[in-house]
């Protein structure tokens, strides 16, 4: 068969390489995809946009795809899942509606309230001098989050009331976000430990995948600008037994159960970010989507076929399929481009010292290829991923990975995965 995966992420570049190693998988395709999904074997790039919906579905069509996994949320959120489906494409991700969740912040606090799912308290204003007037009446640090799709920058952590007045200066006035923020959340600054918890659902069935890890700041020791996410590790010992259930019960059920009710079942991956301190959970958002980097540490632990379990999902029959993990650990490390998550320069010629695949994967994020070449071409350019029999041998193994890339500003954290080794 063949499928088709909308991104150009290290994402999509961990989805593309699962997908193509199921022996019933003739042809990938990835839409616009990357230099590493462009070596891939079986795996091809298209260059499409992925906003224009009649060219994915003339090229499905054309192509004999069978199945859509779409990467992104950008798509998700302005519906490609919908027209696909009314087109009777299998498309594997959440309606426009569904992914709403991530799509608008205030939909997202207001659902959590409405369905009693913990998480931090919270206003939203559209209103500038409303939004300001309501800085007299909290306390500090606190949070000013752009209400849109903001690629995970839209998030300022203020640590008093001048840099809360500069953030709401920058979201209303300046425009930072653009449209994304002609609505801000302000909410309670939480303390503790995040894990990503990222689920298949379809409808009123639930598979967990394993847990993970990710690292947002750009700064060794968590400092610095957040980023869309400079490395992960699977699993999160965060997450503990009793975690995970109450992750179960009082997040991902019922948030399964208030989609259902709300007139908007659910299908795709679900992510929750959550916020851990002690046996306290709080969601601190929800994405519509895979992680990034969280993808690429998790695929690479998967046994069992992606392809599949996508396929099981939109055929609603998630109960059917069994999840086979390996048991060992993973870590992924990003390398970035300097500058990071500001601005950056790219078509840096990349070197490759030779390397060897066993148990390690090179996925490739913002890079392209010309003239035999690998070029940079976006802020996160690699994210080096490895297994071992426990975290502390992935993390080297990951990290042996970094040392054999190398491009003219590359730079990435040296402390990923040390909190789940204490
Ligand atoms: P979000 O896009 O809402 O997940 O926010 C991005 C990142 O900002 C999170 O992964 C956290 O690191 C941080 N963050 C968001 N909300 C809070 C909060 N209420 N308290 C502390 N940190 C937060
Ligand atoms: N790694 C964070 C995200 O995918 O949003």
């Amino acid at each position: 068969m063949n499928i088709l995966i909308i991104g150009s992420g290290g994402r999509e570049h961990a989805l593309a390489w699962r997908c193509a190693q199921d022996y019933f998988v003739k042809n990938v395709f990835v839409c616009p995809g990357n230099a590493g999904t462009y070596l891939e074997n079986k795996v091809s790039n298209v260059e499409m946009d992925s906003s224009d919906f009649n060219a994915i579905e003339k090229f499905c069509v054309k192509e004999n795809i069978e199945l859509v996994i779409v990467g992104p949320e950008q798509p998700l959120v302005m519906g490609l899942t919908d027209f696909l489906q009314s087109k009777n494409i299998k498309t594997f991700g959440p309606s426009k509606n569904a992914a709403q969740l991530e799509g608008s912040k205030t939909f997202s606090k207001d659902f959590f309230v409405k369905y009693n799912i913990p998480t931090a308290g919270y206003k939203s204003f559209n209103n500038y001098e409303e939004s300001i007037h309501h800085l007299d009446l909290i306390s500090y640090p606190t949070v000013v989050k752009a209400d849109g799709l903001a690629a995970g920058k839209g998030v300022i952590i203020c640590e008093n009331k001048d840099e809360a007045v500069d953030a709401l200066n920058s979201i209303f006035k300046d425009k930072a976000f653009g449209p994304a923020g002609n609505k801000v959340v302000i909410e309670d600054f939480l303390d503790g430990e995040e894990a990503s918890f990222i689920a298949v659902v379809s409808k009123n069935k639930i598979i967990p995948l394993v847990t993970s890890q990710d690292h947002k700041a750009v700064g060794d020791g968590d400092v610095g600008l957040n980023t869309g996410g400079m490395g992960a590790y699977s699993p999160a010992p965060i997450v503990t037994d009793a975690i995970h259930k109450k992750i179960l019960d009082e997040v991902m059920y019922p948030t399964m159960q208030g989609l259902i009710d709300e007139g908007t079942p659910y299908l795709g991956f679900l992510y929750a970010g959550l916020m851990i301190k002690d046996d306290d959970i709080k969601v601190l958002e929800f994405n519509c989507r895979f992680g990034d980097p969280e993808t690429q540490p998790i695929l690479l632990r998967l046994n069992s076929s992606l392809v599949e379990l996508c396929l099981s999902a939109i055929n609603d029959e998630l109960d059917t399929y069994s999840i086979e993990w390996n048991e060992k650990h993973s870590c992924g490390v990003v390398i970035a481009s300097e500058g990071y998550p500001e601005s950056y320069e790219s078509n840096k010629e990349v070197s490759f010292a030779a390397y060897e695949e066993e148990n390690a994967k090179l996925f490739h994020a913002g890079t392209l290829f010309n003239n035999d070449k690998v070029f940079t071409s976006g802020g996160r350019v690699f994210c080096a991923t490895a297994l071992g029999n426990n975290l502390k041998e992935a993390q080297q193994n990951a990290y042996n990975l970094v040392d054999k890339v190398n491009f003219e500003g590359a730079f990435f954290r040296k402390d990923i995965g040390n909190k789940g080794i204490k």
